[in-house]
């Protein structure tokens, strides 16, 4: 059976740091409150002159130049991102562009934080049906244009990168073992962005404002949802692979916040040295949050050959999956 095994990860996080004390300044806000609802320290925030595709395009190089692969050796690229910096073309096109990967086809997935999983596993099938030999599954985004900076509810938990994996065919027992997904549109108005310009149901006289195109979030009720169906969706595919959570060496769920992270160690009855966090110091980066935390575990040197790793995401939609990974 053809296996899509990560061969290599890569991640571009941009220079500038916005910390909780930056915020204060501005803000009817402070660290304190930060630090205990969220566990947000500081989060980076892209140059004027940087877009998703170039935060992606980094990214994708440091995963090819781990992975010993070309970028004229890619099949695909597919990008998890809601913050292209057009409808048209697609942030994976740029990226292809960017990297001169002249043989791949390439496209974005948009599935809010849940991007990168839901990418991963289009690319998963792709390798699975013999289609693809080598592909690159980014999450890329830039959050700080989609928030209202005036708007404490919401502008404090979001920062901007991007990950990326280089998954190569794999005929052993490594690899990416299964993908689980799942969406929820009737959640939808708990956790969305209008498009600026006015299209679509946000577009009623309310948000008729130059607010229009700001991301909008009723946090406590996202807050309850998400910490059950990262739970629910993590023993899914522990399940369907007949593995138990003493299996697992590491689980990398979606940084949104510190609570939720131990909110689903305790659901899963796992020890917090288990549970992959960065979210202090990059704040949730959307589909970008687990590609720069496997990157950033792998150059640690926390990932060997053979672990067994689970991966779990939730966002706007609602959306949310995870999949189990031997690395
Ligand atoms: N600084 C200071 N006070 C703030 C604040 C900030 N940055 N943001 C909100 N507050 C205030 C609120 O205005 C409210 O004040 P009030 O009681 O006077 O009205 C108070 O803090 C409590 O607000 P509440 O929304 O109930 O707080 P909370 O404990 O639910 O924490 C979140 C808010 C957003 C941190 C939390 O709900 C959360 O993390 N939700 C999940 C969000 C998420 O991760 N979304 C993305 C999923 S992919």
């Amino acid at each position: 059976m053809i296996r899509a095994r990560v061969a290599g990860t890569g991640s571009y996080i941009p220079e500038k740091v916005l910390t909780n004390l930056d915020l204060e300044k501005f803000l009817d806000t402070s660290d304190e409150w930060i630090v205990t609802r969220t566990g947000i320290r500081e989060r980076h925030i892209a140059a004027v002159d940087e877009n998703t595709s170039d935060l992606a395009s980094e990214a994708a190089r440091q995963a090819l130049q781990m992975a010993g692969v070309g970028a004229e050796e890619i099949d695909l690229i597919v990008v998890g991102t809601v913050t292209g910096e057009f409808n048209f073309p697609s942030t994976a096109c740029l990226v292809q562009k960017n990297l001169n990967a002249r043989r791949a086809f390439a496209f974005d997935v948009s599935a809010a934080c849940s991007g990168f999983l839901f990418a991963l596993s289009n690319a998963v099938n792709y390798h699975r049906s013999g289609a693809v030999k080598r592909s690159l599954v980014i999450g890329a985004e830039v959050m700080s244009r989609t928030v209202d900076w005036k708007d404490r509810n919401t502008c404090v938990l979001f920062g901007d990168g991007a990950g990326a994996l280089v998954l190569v065919n794999d005929e052993s027992e490594r690899g990416i073992l299964s993908t689980h997904l799942h969406t929820d549109g009737s959640f939808w108005e708990l956790l969305f962005q209008p498009r600026p310009s006015g299209w679509g149901p946000g577009a009623s006289a309310e948000h008729a404002t130059q607010e229009m195109g700001f991301l909008k979030m009723q946090g406590n009720e996202v807050f309850k949802v998400a910490v059950k169906l990262l739970s629910d969706v993590a023993l899914e595919a522990l399940a369907a692979n007949g593995l138990t959570r003493d299996e697992l060496k590491l689980i990398f769920p979606h940084q949104a916040n510190k609570r939720i992270l131990d909110a689903i160690g305790k659901r899963l009855g796992l020890s917090a040295d288990k549970i992959f966090v960065n979210v202090d110091r990059v704040a949730n980066t959307s589909s970008a949050s687990i590609p720069i935390a496997l990157d950033e575990a792998n150059r640690q040197g926390l990932l060997a050959p053979q672990d067994l790793i689970l991966i779990n995401a939730f966002g706007g939609g609602f959306t949310w999956g995870s999949a189990l990974i031997r690395w």
